[in-house]
């Protein structure tokens, strides 16, 4: 069985706020630190270049996120934690899901069809402004998600039409080349507030209402002073209905401190007072974090080296698979092909395993149908016993065997066909 699998990144388009701590980055790293899943956790620096055209901001940022994370206590030794940028096989397994992805799937996607609808609204050409990239955003996303078959993608609200697509885009391609992706979900954190900014309305860059997640002690202390309140004079009752100050200190408060707040809110307390309080706790949270990230920000060789590290973890799983489904879609070696019509003169030949040894010294078993095309390839084992178990689970479970079998394999044909030739294997 391949293990649960989680999966999430985050777009190095600016620096972390509180809204992406609360919001993104605390419930992921407390999801990595369950002791069944394996995870990934990614900066989606490709995804950035299609919203930030500043390279210096691409780079400053994709630092200040994995030192973000790092200093959250993601750790890259229980987590597979990379760059999307360092593994080429996601751009190409991009292209293969390109061109089995429907246009109008994508004219649907919310982020596109809101620069149409602004461009309408303006009386422009509708596709004014909208680079290809930002169309194709969704595919990237899919390929991101299906290259390491994970299962449960955490993500904020806005993301759930993605993972939608990404399963239809991992659909379409299984039904024209087999089962090779699992279908992804995507876990929304019910309890998690979407934090609001210093002007009361979504914490969020483009409002440009943001508090830095890792700013200094007293820059904290006068963002937090200018957040907007009511004009209610202390000793005056507070509503905590609608106020941003609260829902603030409640994302970091224990419930007995919010009770407390609540209380504090309804015996008049000055919003000077308020603002205090909402500052130590935060920064309670924060600031043993806070030294660690700036350690962290000092030393990007560091951070490097964490990175190489990840995308060396990540492409042990992603090079295989895309060999594999590149061989699925007919990106494969010509000798194979050869094989298949050369064998065709030979029509009654029962399906059979090839159990063989390779010039690299591994011993390798192969699946053919009765016209001799490969079926199934696997991966070159060590021993020949490992090549014969593979082979004595097939012969003994069909086509059940191949889930556990998922990373012995290289190349897996069509699933009907396999099944067949299993059921026949050896009559
Ligand atoms: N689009 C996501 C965001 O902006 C970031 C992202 C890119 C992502 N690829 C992903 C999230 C894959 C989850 C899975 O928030």
């Amino acid at each position: 069985m391949t293990p649960h699998r989680i999966l999430t990144g985050i777009t190095t388009s600016g620096t972390p706020h509180l809204g992406n701590y609360v919001g993104s980055v605390r419930p992921s790293v407390r999801m990595s630190l369950r002791p069944s899943a394996q995870s990934f956790y990614f900066l989606a620096d490709y995804h950035a270049l299609i919203k930030v055209g500043d390279p210096a901001r691409v780079q400053r940022s994709t630092l200040e996120i994995a030192a973000t994370w790092l200093a959250c206590g993601l750790d890259p030794e229980r987590v597979t934690f990379y760059r999307q940028s360092d593994i080429p096989e996601i751009p190409e397994l991009t292209w293969l899901l390109t061109c089995v992805t429907g246009k109008g799937l994508l004219n649907r996607a919310h982020a596109y069809k809101a620069s149409v609808d602004k461009n309408n609204a303006a009386g422009e050409d509708p596709d004014a402004g909208v680079t290809a990239g930002l169309f194709m955003y969704p595919v990237l996303m899919a390929a991101d998600i299906l290259m390491f078959n994970a299962h449960e993608v955490p993500v904020g609200r806005d993301q759930i039409q993605h993972i939608e697509m990404a399963r239809d885009i991992a659909s379409s391609f299984n039904h024209l080349y087999g089962e090779h992706f699992t279908l992804p979900v995507a876990v929304i954190e019910e309890h998690v507030a979407t934090l609001p900014g210093l002007d009361g309305r979504k914490m969020s860059k483009s409002y440009d209402n943001t508090i830095p997640l890792f700013a200094p002690r007293e820059q904290l202390r006068k963002l937090i002073t200018g957040i907007i309140t009511d004009s209610r004079a202390p000793g005056e009752p507070k509503s905590v209905e609608g106020s941003a100050l609260f829902q603030l200190y409640q994302a970091f408060a224990t419930s007995e401190e919010t009770a407390a707040m609540e209380n504090a809110y309804a015996d008049g307390i000055a919003w000077g007072d308020a603002k205090q309080m909402l500052f130590e706790r935060l920064d309670r949270e924060i600031a043993p974090l806070r030294e660690v990230y700036d350690s962290l920000i000092q030393n990007p060789t560091q951070i490097e080296k964490t990175l190489s590290a990840g995308a060396e973890k990540a492409r042990a799983v992603a090079s295989p698979f895309c060999t594999r489904l590149r061989h699925a879609a007919g990106l494969r070696s010509l000798e194979l092909a050869s094989t298949t019509h050369a064998s065709k003169t030979a029509k009654s030949l029962a399906p059979a395993f090839k159990q063989y040894r390779d010039k690299d010294g591994l011993f390798y078993f192969k699946l053919l149908n009765r016209e001799g095309a490969v079926l199934l390839q696997s991966k070159g084992f060590t021993s020949p016993r490992e090549s014969a178990q593979a082979v004595a689970a097939l012969q003994q479970q069909g086509e059940d065997a191949l889930t556990g079998l998922w990373d012995q394999l290289s190349y897996q044909g069509d699933r009907e066909a396999i099944a067949t030739a299993l059921g026949r294997e050896g009559s």
